[in-house]
């Protein structure tokens, strides 16, 4: 039994959402979590990820280490008794620790793979909620946002502990993707802001609203087909993040590259200091973009189109 997930990118409200307010989501297709499960002919459960350098028997790594607290947390809702014999290999072309949801797409693609073998199905909201389980080990305090996006694959309006909302995207726009090359774990750019936050709740209450009110407009811009109005909005909450103290000089290097190269806006995307910055390709198209963050040291550069997904 086989099942992928795809990589996301937050174009709007990262760490506000941490907060309860308004965040925007889409999902990156050209990158992949891909999870196979098959009987295995030795007994036990026997983990193959290269990636991250895990090759086990499920029993012998941590119960804290996510793949093992997936399966445990995954087979005991569903009364799984004896645990079948099972071969599972991972890979994945998401770049790790880089704020594209390399973590949560294993969760979702290992959850729907199991539950493939095991011939018992999930709703989306439950592969959802077994996946938000393992971002906590990850990322501490994560808003969920990650899991939610990458299991509905598609662009997401999200505020913690509301139900989610599917966005309309009028018209198609491209966003180029820069990663600095440098990993940046999420749980330690969130912890950084939930300190500042613990110190000055009023300051940095008036910061999150701010990118609540960019998210909304953002969405208005998406669903009324004026995504160009996105690029301003983007450079603002851009703004706001550098205040919240997690840019970085690998960060505001490719940003600016990207704007002298013609991009309508460009931000950070994910948690920062390091990992991915993204920018708003102008109508005449990304490669101007995509190439002047080649030239300004980009480790990788990712060029995908936000587009309607029905
Ligand atoms: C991570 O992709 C985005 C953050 O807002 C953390 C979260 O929402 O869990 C930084």
């Amino acid at each position: 039994m086989k099942a992928s997930a795809v990589g996301k990118i937050i174009l709007f409200g990262e760490h506000a959402v941490v907060y309860g307010r308004a965040a925007l989501a889409v999902p990156v297709t050209q990158m992949r979590a891909q999870v196979e499960v098959l009987p295995s002919s030795r007994p036990g459960i026997w983990i193959d990820a290269p990636d991250v350098k895990v090759s086990a028997e499920l029993n012998t790594l941590p119960s804290d280490h996510p793949l093992a607290a997936l399966i445990h947390n995954l087979f005991f809702a569903l009364a799984v008794d004896p645990f079948p014999d099972l071969s599972i290999h991972i890979t994945s072309s998401i770049p790790v620790a880089s704020g594209l949801g390399s973590g949560a797409a294993v969760s979702v693609a290992l959850t729907r793979a199991l539950c493939g073998a095991l011939a018992r199905p999930l709703t989306d909201e439950q592969v959802s909620s077994y996946a938000f389980e393992i971002e906590k080990l990850h990322h501490g305090t994560p808003s969920g946002i990650d899991n939610a996006v990458i299991t509905y694959d598609r662009p997401i309006y999200y505020v913690k502990d509301r139900p989610i909302e599917m966005l309309r995207v009028a018209e198609p726009f491209t966003i180029v993707i820069g990663y600095t090359g440098i990993p940046a774990p999420t749980r330690d750019a969130v912890a950084a802001v939930r300190r500042l936050w613990e110190a000055q709740p009023d300051e940095w209450n008036v910061v999150f609203d701010g990118m609540q009110t960019l998210s909304q407009l953002a969405r208005e811009a998406m669903e009324s087909g004026r995504w160009r109005h996105l690029g301003p909005l983007m450079n603002e909450n851009h703004a706001l993040l550098q205040r919240l103290t997690v840019s970085s000089p690998e960060l505001e290097r490719l940003i600016a590259a990207s704007r002298e190269a013609g991009a309508l806006g460009a931000k950070l995307s994910g948690g920062g200091r390091g990992g991915n910055m993204i920018a708003l390709a102008p109508g005449n198209g990304p490669q101007a973009v995509a190439d002047a963050l080649d030239a300004a040291g980009a480790a990788r550069v990712i060029i995908t189109e936000v587009r309607q997904q029905d």
